[in-house]
């Protein structure tokens, strides 16, 4: 099965647990897109959800086919939220943020019950780090802020190159007007340590690492569907 396939089956998978009647959150990425697709196709056979959109991309493709969608001020408790990962660790731990949405990507995955990750294999690893970590920063004092993460890192014994995103020839900047830097820092074994690290600089608005905010990995393979579970 190619990629796309793959990630059609994981949506698939998911689609499952969304209960008619309810609102749930709606990630971003390629794979997140599948999940909308699939889900219209049920909202078009008489199916009822409501969702919120963990970007302005989701929101738009979510509009396009015909998903009503609502927003944390009305509805700030959601049962479910499926999204997608750059990384999945055994015990569900994530790096999330390649498609630039990690801040509302976390928001909305903090105010669900349950946050299912929708995967291919290729996302699933041992350590995290092999996908670089994207940090959302604050325009003000960039320099200054890309130091205190270097400086943070190293006193993890993390190393490697941070680098803001670009995106044809000028700065990525995130829905909420920010940017990233994209952390090349290799394998992570303490990403709690790191986040936590992260948070006391001020620049930070919030980094791709999502600890225990998983409860469900769906990961699809060629030889089938796995499942990882936390107890969350
Ligand atoms: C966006 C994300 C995405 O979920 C992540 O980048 C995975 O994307 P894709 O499904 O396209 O591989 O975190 O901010």
């Amino acid at each position: 099965m190619d990629a796309r396939q793959l990630k059609i089956e994981a949506a698939r998978a998911a689609l499952a647990h969304v209960e008619d009647g309810t609102t749930i959150g709606i990630g971003t990425g390629s794979t997140a897109e599948e999940f909308v697709r699939l889900l219209s196709a049920r909202v078009a056979d008489g199916f009822v959800v409501k969702g919120v959109a963990t970007s302005e991309r989701t929101a738009a493709l979510c509009r396009e086919l015909g998903i009503a969608l609502t927003t944390l001020d009305e509805t700030p408790h959601l049962a479910l939220t499926v999204d997608g990962a750059d990384e999945v660790a055994p015990d569900l731990a994530l790096i999330k943020g390649g498609g630039g949405a990690l801040l509302r990507e976390k928001i909305v995955a903090a105010a669900s019950d349950r946050m299912i990750v929708i995967a291919d294999g290729s996302k699933l690893v041992d350590v995290l780090g092999r996908f670089p970590l994207p940090v959302e920063v604050n325009r003000f004092g960039l320099g200054a802020t890309r130091r205190a993460i270097d400086e943070a890192a190293n006193r993890l014994g993390l190393t490697g190159p941070v680098a803001l995103r670009m995106t044809a020839g000028e700065p990525f900047v995130t829905d909420g007007g920010h940017l990233i830097l994209d952390a090349s820092f290799g394998r992570i074994p303490d990403p709690r340590a790191l986040s936590d690290a992260m948070h006391t600089i001020p620049g930070v608005v919030e980094h791709g690492l999502f600890i225990d905010l998983a409860s469900l990995a769906i990961i699809a393979a060629d030889d089938g569907i796995k499942t990882l579970e936390s107890t969350r």
